[in-house]
């Protein structure tokens, strides 16, 4: 496996790819990597001819107050699991050649990201959008996998390549949960052992809901959010939002939306935590 830092070098390297065509996959990560990141490694495995894993911990999305500085870091065992899931090329370049002093240009979705973790975190996607379009344009890639474990940034990201008309595809992998439930995240680190048990509620709280699909109705919104919210606050854990929106569109659900995303993030000691179920209506017709 390659490990490239220099973006001139990643370009060089991608664009012989290109002329040589290559089908190239990327997997955009902040490194830490897990099994829910794997995944979606072996996902690109699969239909990629040049496999890009990159590493970037990117500060334009986090806030001042956020945790930036102390975001978990491994790279010598984040490079072992990239190896050991045949990536070709790692590109972990440090801050300093992502972001000129000068940096002034910005890439914003205006619709979607103002509603869920963008209510609380109003910068977040701004910096998300805006290094997954200089990822793009540095890793040049027919395609790029994504987790539906931040299921409003793959639907963020694919509205920003729908709209700018990046040539690459989008492709959404699923959540990957621990034995118990807790969905895989760096973060995860952050809890003690008694948060982590604490931290189940969510992914129990929202089973739930999912194993009471036939009763889902519009009308029952309210309450199985509020349902949701007690069972996570009952826990320990402080609530930021519990949302249901249209999975496919992030609008409010109406009588047609098939697939119905109930979102939710709640903080357990030092970790911001989010997770979401998808409820497929129309399969269970
Ligand atoms: P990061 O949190 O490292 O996640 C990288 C990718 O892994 C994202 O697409 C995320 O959805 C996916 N992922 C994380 N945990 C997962 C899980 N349990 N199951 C399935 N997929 C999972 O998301 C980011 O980094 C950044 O915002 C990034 C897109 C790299 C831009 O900086």
């Amino acid at each position: 496996m390659r490990i490239i830092k220099k973006i001139s070098e990643m370009q060089d390297l991608s664009r012989q790819a290109r002329l040589a065509r290559k089908r190239i996959g990327v997997v955009p990560t902040m490194g830490f990597l897990h099994a829910g990141h794997t995944s979606l490694i072996d996902r690109a495995r699969t239909e990629a001819d040049l496999l890009i894993v990159t590493l970037f911990v990117n500060p334009t999305q986090f806030a001042p107050h956020e945790d930036l500085d102390t975001y978990p870091r491994d790279f010598e065992q984040d490079c072992k699991l990239c190896e050991d899931h045949g990536v070709d090329v790692l590109f972990a370049p440090p801050a300093e050649e992502m972001y000129h002093p000068d940096h002034s240009v910005w890439v914003n979705e205006e619709k979607l990201s103002g509603k869920l973790c963008g209510a609380s975190r109003p910068a977040f996607f701004r910096g998300v959008c805006t290094v997954v379009s200089k990822l793009f344009n540095i890793t040049l890639p027919d395609f790029a996998v994504f987790g539906q474990k931040d299921a409003q940034q793959a639907l963020i990201i694919k509205r920003m390549v729908r709209d700018l008309n990046f040539p690459v595809e989008i492709i959404t992998a699923p959540l990957i949960r621990e034995e118990g439930g807790l969905a895989m995240s760096s973060r995860n680190r952050y809890l003690s052992r008694e948060e982590r048990l604490n931290a189940l509620s969510i992914s129990q709280a929202l089973k739930q809901v999912e194993n009471h699909i036939v009763e889902f109705h519009i009308n029952n919104k309210q309450k199985i959010m509020e349902s949701i919210s007690k069972h996570i606050t009952n826990a320990g854990g402080i609530v930021d939002y519990v949302s249901i929106y249209d999975a496919e569109t992030l609008d409010d659900i109406s009588e047609k939306s098939s697939k119905i995303l109930i979102a939710c993030a709640a903080t357990f000691g030092k970790a911001r935590l989010i997770d979401n179920v998808v409820l497929d209506l129309d399969a269970d017709k």
